[in-house]
């Protein structure tokens, strides 16, 4: 039996869960690939030792060694950030290693390099764990759903934003507070500012954009709005109104532009994403042959993400012995195929707004706020003001019609 080596850099939640899968899957993966596949090395400058079940696999502070050493033959690496995993990615190539990452933020910005120089070197680049951990959604693009247009994307893709949203909806519990177990449970990014700002949605949502639709995006080109913001008023309001509140990843393909966006977004209770609970992740796509499409699963956390890399490894393990690389184009588009396209305006988007003003409880002033909404052509749906306060601001919550996005955000520096 052909055995492929396997040389890993990062030993921390993901890279000790790969660890573990290809471990305990062994046998099975033999029997689904009649390959063995084994893990040789692990370069790490945090550990001074593997757990014991890894007694076989040399440990380095040095990842330099697995470039060099002529018998790996995948280099994984589960270090995340930008620098030094592109370096390590880019030496790994040149050295004529086939690469696996989970590291969506160098993807999505930098995956130009790396992509063009795996070609020219002929070897592959798995991404799987990049987008909603555990759920194969990047073999989904490239090769379930591959004879559709993809008119839409929708999800859920960050996991500890979702868990907090979940939990301050369940409990009406502090966001601060849930954000720490967020980050004891291990899904939180190192720095969770990019969980909870939206930015890593947006560096996944980049990359399924690419691959939905052909097109090359900068993150720059998203709008990103996090869920800081939010406050357990806000989710208790959405209630009463008969919604949750979700950080959605959105893209709509209108064929020369694209919608791409990322923000909090009121889903109705009756909606399936409004379902989706905890640190899981759901993304749903709508192709032009089979129409609607949702891939549900663990977006986070050591075994689902370790599923998901251990996949990517099977699969280059398995090309390498049928001599068939680059099979399937990594980007799911031939890369010359891969274009640029426009970007709907954000202030064209015309679609339904919650507000939250917080005014003194006096004669005239719904009427004052009204008025400026009517000046923009904003059409109120419904209102809600609760209680009654002498002195201090009360909370009136609106829902609108829709309403153009640039005449939401003039309104709003009016109301102020
Ligand atoms: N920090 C990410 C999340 C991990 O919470 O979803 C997986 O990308």
């Amino acid at each position: 039996m052909k055995e492929i080596k396997i040389g890993l850099i990062g030993f921390g939640t993901v890279g000790s869960g790969l660890a573990e899968v290809l471990m305990d899957q062994q046998e099975r993966l033999a029997r689904r690939s009649s390959l063995s596949i084994r893990l040789a090395r692990v370069a790490d400058i945090n550990i001074k030792e593997l757990p014991p079940r890894f007694k076989d696999v040399e440990l380095t502070n040095d990842a330099e060694d697995l470039f060099n050493d002529p018998d790996i033959d995948i280099v994984v690496e589960l270090i995340g950030g930008i620098e030094p995993a592109k370096t390590f990615m880019l030496k790994a190539i040149a050295a004529g290693k086939h690469v696996v990452t989970a590291n969506k933020a160098l993807i999505s910005q930098e995956g130009w390099e790396i992509f063009s120089a795996a070609a020219e070197k002929g070897v592959e680049v798995g991404f799987e764990a990049s987008v909603g951990g555990g759920i194969p959604v990047i073999k989904a693009l490239k090769e379930g759903l591959v004879a559709n247009r993809i008119a839409s994307i929708m999800g859920i893709m960050n996991g500890t934003a979702n868990y907090i949203l979940t939990r301050m909806t369940r409990e009406g519990a502090p966001f601060a507070e849930v954000l720490r177990d967020a980050q004891e449970l291990g899904f939180a990014e190192a720095d969770p500012t990019y969980d909870i700002e939206g930015i890593d949605t947006a560096h996944k949502l980049a990359i399924l954009i690419t691959m939905s639709y052909g097109m090359k995006i900068g993150l720059d080109e998203i709008t990103i709005e996090g869920i800081t913001n939010i406050e357990p008023i806000d989710i208790q309001f959405a209630r009463e109104f008969g919604y949750r509140i979700k950080l959605l990843a959105i893209s709509r393909n209108h064929g020369d532009h694209v919608e791409a966006r990322v923000h909090p977004t009121m889903v109705p209770e009756s909606h399936l994403l409004a379902s989706i609970n905890g640190a899981y992740n759901a993304i749903h796509f709508s192709g032009d042959a089979v129409g609607n499409v949702l891939l549900y699963g663990q977006g986070a956390g050591k075994m689902p993400t370790g599923s998901a890399v251990a996949a990517d490894v099977v699969d280059i393990a398995r090309n390498i012995t049928a001599g068939s690389i680059n099979r399937v184009p990594a980007l799911s588009y031939l890369p010359e195929e891969i274009t640029s396209r426009g970007i709907t305006p954000m202030n064209e988007l015309e679609c339904p707004y919650y507000f939250r003003i917080s005014a003194r409880d006096e004669p005239g002033v719904l009427a004052a706020v009204s008025g400026i909404l009517s000046k923009h052509d904003i059409s109120i749906e419904s209102v809600i003001q609760k209680g009654r306060k002498e002195s201090g601001p009360v909370s009136i919550v609106m829902r609108t019609h829709g309403a153009r996005e640039n005449e939401v955000r003039q309104a709003l520096d009016e109301i102020d």
